[in-house]
């Protein structure tokens, strides 16, 4: 059995040798004595013409009443077409019909919406947007592995399952084993957890990093890639419920060595995915985002901007006061929010811009604070189109700084003994970041809508299969 891709890598080599290929129709064409069909195995995203004649097929016309998506299995001689669009098709001596096609398939040849085929989330891989966007998925993902592996990270498997809140954003999902109508309670009325499975309360993970930090005070380089989970009610086109995240710590590095590390690795992805996707990224950019090489190909050779959070605001309130509007209003402690960071990102700086040291209040507890005790050692990533694609930071790696604000934040010290362990046996400078897996894919493929760049999505209200 041959790949259609294998076909394609050895095209040359392969003319007039006998193929058996295995796929499914896009479709069928008959010309009476003679017809085509049109194959995709799904091993690239380039499609195979099969040419049947009547005289040589005992079942040309079982052939020839195929429907859309019947998988068929066809053997036959390769023969080079060098005059023709594709530089060969396949001449069959015979077909198999595997398994037959229904003519209500519901994705035939006319384009379908992409909100339709979310309705279809189990067909909709097998046409070409979803074909191209999920093979870059899968090479964006490899890409990521080889970037750090290659610079001696070590890969670490952080729990889906957990008892602390990494950001502290309350927006986890509780995993538990009670029956609602019948969970124990305290006297107080609320739940009892400490009868739960694991004896007290737990939730999914939002985000890898203090385990991953754990390990990076022992391996010094790691990265995690997995698996997270936010209950936020935000009903938009790049929050979901369930995501991946990518997640570096690097120990003996500060909030410099984050922001080259995070760039190295977005420009590293990019170029590995332009080099290995060019047939999806040439489809993706005729059909969904005009100017997505260009723009991939400028990023991964142009230098991201630096600013500071204050730098950030002051050019939001200039731009107001120059007649720019915004929904939410500018001003020094706001969290960005989508309109600013785009704002940044595509009119001012035109480029990915990271946006450093934060007003502590709107950032999470581990990151380190500033010498000016307002701010912290913060960089989120931003980048047109979508802006907020990475969160990193510095942490806190002095135990009196890390003790006082935990205790200011009203969290429980107890939870976070290990924690603080760390900064008591061999603390060190270390920093890290998290990068939102399908922003990645969007902003790879051009696709606007974070529903479309996941296999099977999770988002408020939405959880198909
Ligand atoms: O900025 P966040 O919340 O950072 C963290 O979780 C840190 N613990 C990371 C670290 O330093 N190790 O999330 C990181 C990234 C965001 O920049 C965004 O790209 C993505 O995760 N993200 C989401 N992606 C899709 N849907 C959501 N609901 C997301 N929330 C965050
Ligand atoms: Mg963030």
């Amino acid at each position: 059995r041959t790949k259609i891709a294998q076909l394609y890598a050895d095209a040359e080599s392969l003319g007039g040798s006998r193929v058996t290929v295995a796929g499914w129709v896009k479709s069928v064409r008959d010309m009476k004595n003679f017809g085509f069909v049109t194959l995709n195995d799904g091993s690239c995203f380039r499609d195979l013409q099969v040419v049947m004649n009547r005289e040589d097929l005992a079942n040309y016309d079982e052939i020839s009443h195929q429907n859309v998506s019947a998988a068929l299995v066809c053997t036959g001689t390769v023969k080079l077409t060098p005059d023709a669009p594709q530089p060969f098709e396949l001449t069959a001596e015979s077909i198999e019909v595997e398994g037959t096609s229904t003519p209500d398939y519901p994705l035939q040849k006319k384009r379908a919406t992409v909100e339709f085929l979310r309705t279809q989330q189990h067909l909709r891989p097998r046409t070409n947007l979803f074909r191209a966007v999920f093979r870059i998925r899968s090479v964006a993902a490899a890409s990521i592995h080889k970037f750090f592996q290659d610079r001696g990270f070590v890969y670490v498997n952080t729990p889906i399952i957990t008892t602390s809140d990494c950001e502290g954003a309350g927006e986890m999902f509780r995993v538990t084993t009670f029956d609602p109508a019948h969970a124990p309670l305290l006297d107080d009325g609320t739940v009892d957890w400490s009868q739960d499975f694991f004896g007290k309360a737990a939730s999914l993970t939002v985000s890898g990093q203090l385990n991953a930090e754990n390990f990076a005070m022992a391996f010094g380089d790691v990265y995690t890639f997995g698996p997270t989970f936010r209950a936020e009610n935000s009903n938009t086109t790049r929050h979901a419920a369930e995501f991946w995240m990518i997640e570096p710590e690097i120990a003996f590095a500060d909030l410099n060595d984050d922001m080259d590390l995070a760039e190295d690795m977005l420009k590293f992805i990019i170029t590995y995915v332009m080099e290995k996707c060019p047939d999806e990224l040439n489809m993706l950019n005729k059909f969904v985002d005009k100017g997505l090489i260009e723009r991939l190909t400028h990023v991964a050779t142009s230098d991201f901007a630096r600013v500071t959070y204050t730098e950030a605001i002051e050019i939001l309130e200039r731009a107001v006061a120059a007649g720019h509007t915004f929904e939410y209003p500018v001003s020094w402690g706001i969290d960005l929010q989508t309109e600013h960071e785009r704002f940044l990102t595509e009119e001012h700086f035109k480029c990915p811009t990271f946006v450093t040291d934060y007003p502590a209040e709107i950032k999470a507890f581990y990151m380190r604070m500033n010498d000016d005790g307002k701010t912290v050692a913060a960089a989120d990533c931003l980048v047109p189109g979508i802006g907020e694609i990475i969160g990193g930071s510095q942490r806190e790696e002095r135990l009196d700084v890390l003790e006082r604000r935990i205790a200011e934040l009203g969290m429980d010290e107890g939870q976070y003994k290990y924690y603080l362990d760390l900064r008591r046996f061999g603390s060190c400078k270390h920093a890290g970041f998290g990068l939102g897996f399908e922003r990645m894919v969007m902003y790879l493929t051009g696709v606007g809508n974070i529903r479309d760049v996941i296999p099977h999505p999770r988002t408020v209200g939405n959880a198909e299969f």
